[in-house]
């Protein structure tokens, strides 16, 4: 068991307490932020996570998970100390804001009385760990030398507890093997694969790994663009593909491409690394490219389907920018959306848990009152709950008659057959009977 502070209490630092603690450890979680604390010390979990009030509330029952806002105490006789607080896209719309990383690394080394080994959680451009060494030596020479580590999080909103607790991998950056010892024991329950390397390496790790993500999105996309111009299907194509197990299924997902709080900031900070030193990212740029086309390509194809945006009613079905989230950071539906009122569109839209007012947008509370009077259905956010659809029901309070499934979520078929016209993201070369499916 270990004396552990948690320094940011947002969607990683709650998370990562909250799991340490489950684990056994004792977590002093500290933030600035006093309304979020009251309200944690309350009970209330500000983030909507499947399983994460319960962990919370679990761990606070045994004294094992504490919140303040006091650095002084939360600090106080610890052993570790994780940083994890927000890194957001600077307003240069490039590179990575460490501010909060920042003011964070000067609270610690102003409130720390004594040796701890001080992780950082944050997803930082390479060079971080190294910069918060020299914050912390400057701040604090008494407890030098400082002992830092890089652990970056692989948590996907949505399954974030379940990531938290089985990791595939756990990555730990530094410059002594006893300190990265120390920091692997904190993990050893979750008998999951521990790389050990140093700072910047393990830094890279994390951005390679969303940058790869987001490439194999942009490159299936990429192909659904060729699929839809030659007539083919991109779903059975990504299966065909995925079958390969060099490739696998994961992440060839067609669609509306990917928006959330990391894999774009990820792609563009890594983007500015490499051209601050001096190289040309032509990979990186594209996977961007193609990732920002794909909203415009859906405006452009329901211009086409409608013969015209002006004056026409889009019913949006989904705008978080996943399902099981109640986030909608970078949401393709968002950018869709005012995409289409630019044009002269109404729009109105449901999602299962997002709520309050979106724009200019008629916000409704289910799916049939947003498909009222609406001459095109786009499915923006792949929410199991849209697969059981009463498309009927839909046609019957349509002024259309189009569906246009952003994420080749639906079964064309279905669809069809309660009277509405079909399109999907490169979902070519199906027809009535063709041959389907896989034999193992
Ligand atoms: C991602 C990484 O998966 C996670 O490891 C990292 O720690 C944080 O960033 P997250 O952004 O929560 O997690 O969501 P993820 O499930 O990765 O999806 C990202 C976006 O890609 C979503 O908009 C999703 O709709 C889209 N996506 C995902 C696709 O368009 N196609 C796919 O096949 C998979």
């Amino acid at each position: 068991m270990a004396r552990i502070a948690i320094v940011g209490v947002g969607y990683v630092g709650l998370t990562t307490g909250a799991c340490l603690a489950q684990s056994g450890h004792v977590v002093a979680c500290v933030d600035v932020d006093h309304a979020r604390i009251e309200g944690l010390r309350r009970g209330v979990v500000p983030i909507f996570e499947p399983g994460l009030t319960d962990i919370v509330a679990d761990n606070q029952r045994t004294g094992r998970l504490t919140f303040t806002t006091d650095f002084g105490e939360a600090l106080a006789d610890v052993e570790f100390v994780f940083i994890a607080v927000g890194t957001p896209m600077a307003d240069d719309g490039r590179s990575a804001d460490l501010r909060f990383v920042h003011s964070a690394v000067r609270d610690i080394g102003r409130h720390l009385m004594a040796p701890a080994i001080v992780i950082n959680k944050s997803t930082s451009p390479i060079g971080t760990g190294c910069a918060i060494s020299r914050i912390l030596e400057e701040e604090n020479p008494r407890l030098s030398p400082w002992r830092v580590v890089s652990n970056p999080e692989f948590l996907r909103e949505g399954c974030a507890v379940f990531d938290c607790l089985h990791p595939a991998r756990i990555v730990l950056g530094g410059t002594d093997e006893p300190t990265l010892e120390a920091v692997a024991e904190l993990y050893a329950d979750l008998r999951c694969p521990v790389i050990k390397t140093d700072l910047n390496s393990a830094e890279m790790i994390k951005y390679a790994s969303n940058a790869f993500l987001a490439t194999r999105i942009s490159f299936i996309n990429e192909v659904a663009r060729i699929c839809d111009a030659l007539d083919a299907d991109v779903s059975t194509v990504a299966q065909g593909m995925g079958l390969d197990p060099r490739i696998g299924q994961e992440f060839l997902r067609a669609g509306l491409g990917y928006g959330g709080s990391c894999f774009p900031k990820d792609v563009a900070a890594l983007r500015a690394m490499a051209a601050d030193a001096g190289l040309h990212p032509q990979l990186l740029m594209a996977v961007a490219e193609i990732n920002d086309d794909q909203r415009r390509w859906v405006v452009e194809r329901l211009e086409r389907e409608l013969g015209g945006i002006q004056g026409k009613v889009v019913a949006i079905f989904g705008l978080s920018f996943k399902p099981e989230t109640d986030d909608l950071r970078g949401a393709p539906a968002l950018d869709i959306a005012s995409r289409l009122s630019a044009l002269g569109a109404e729009i109105r839209v449901y999602d299962p848990v997002v709520r309050g007012r979106v724009g200019g947008a008629v916000v409704c509370s289910s799916v049939e009152s947003t498909a009222e009077s609406a001459d095109a259905i786009l499915l923006a956010t792949d929410w199991s709950e849209f697969r059981g659809v009463d498309w009927n029901k839909v046609r019957s309070v349509m002024r259309g008659r189009l569906v246009f499934d952003g994420r080749n979520l639906l079964d064309p078929e279905q669809v069809e057959a309660a009277g509405l016209k079909y399109v999907g993201v490169g979902r070519g070369g199906r027809r009535l009977g063709s041959p389907v499916g896989v034999t193992p």
